[in-house]
């Protein structure tokens, strides 16, 4: 299919962790030339760098807990005042709360850019903890795999460029669980905010990607 340009619009992924919130958005992004912005991969990348905000969210990524809003607003804001992101962007994993939307509604009311449209993933606990549990991520480029819905075809290693695919610290059960219980209490009513302002679309993300990707694209045509 070829790439669809001009939504100029900000795209949330919204959904519990596992729902395949990064599969899809990287897959959008690329298709609309749209900034992929991940919260959870900007954070790791301080954390991997051992920045002074990298060592505060740390500990508190590593017990599965939400990182303070006014950490991941000032990454965010820094972020979405670069020029690429004067078309549009696709977030991924924020906003996370009700102050996080908030701040948000703010900055695209200053850049004009309206709306954002809001993509709800819909999956049940246990397929997202076995997706959690099953991924492997490549540590030179990041592409997602998963070892029972989505294996590399050399195991361990990326199809892409080779790189060795490791598991996310976050990705143990106990961590799983308190990750799950943080998107209930602190997430899950950003779906109620977002459907109050009838900007929410929910998607089944139970099928197989390639089906889940064909649903959140007619979704954005129609938005287009
Ligand atoms: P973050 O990195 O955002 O993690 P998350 O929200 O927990 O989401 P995940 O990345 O785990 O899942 P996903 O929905 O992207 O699924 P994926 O596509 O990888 O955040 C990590 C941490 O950072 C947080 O816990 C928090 O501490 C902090 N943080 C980040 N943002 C923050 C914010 N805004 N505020 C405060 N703190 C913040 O898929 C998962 C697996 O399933 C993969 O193996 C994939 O191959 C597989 N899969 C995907 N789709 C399918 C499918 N359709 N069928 C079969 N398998 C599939």
């Amino acid at each position: 299919m070829p790439a669809a340009r001009g939504l100029r619009r900000a795209v949330i992924f919204l959904g519990p962790p596992g729902a395949g919130k990064g599969t899809q958005a990287k897959e959008v992004a690329q298709r609309y030339g749209l900034p992929h912005l991940s919260t959870g991969d900007m954070l790791r990348d301080h954390v991997g760098r051992g920045t002074s905000l990298g060592r505060r969210a740390r500990p508190i990524m590593e017990r599965g807990e939400l990182v303070p809003d006014e950490i991941v607003l000032g990454m965010v804001e820094e972020r979405v005042s670069r020029p690429d992101c004067a078309n549009g962007f696709v977030f991924d994993g924020f906003p996370r709360t009700l102050p996080q939307a908030e701040r948000l509604d703010e900055i695209l009311r200053r850049r004009d850019l309206g709306h954002p449209l809001v993509l709800h993933f819909v999956v049940d606990a246990d397929r997202l903890r076995q997706r959690l549990t099953g991924r492997r991520t490549c540590s030179v480029g990041g592409e997602i795999y998963n070892i029972y819905d989505r294996p590399p075809k050399v195991d361990g290693r990326c199809d892409n460029d080779g790189g060795e695919l490791v598991q996310r610290s976050d990705d143990r059960e106990e961590v799983i669980a308190e990750r799950l219980a943080a998107y209930k209490r602190q997430t899950r009513p950003l779906v109620d905010y977002y459907r109050g302002l009838g900007v929410l679309r929910d998607v089944d993300g139970s099928g197989e990607v390639s089906a889940v990707t064909r649903a959140v694209l007619k979704i954005l045509t129609q938005a287009d």
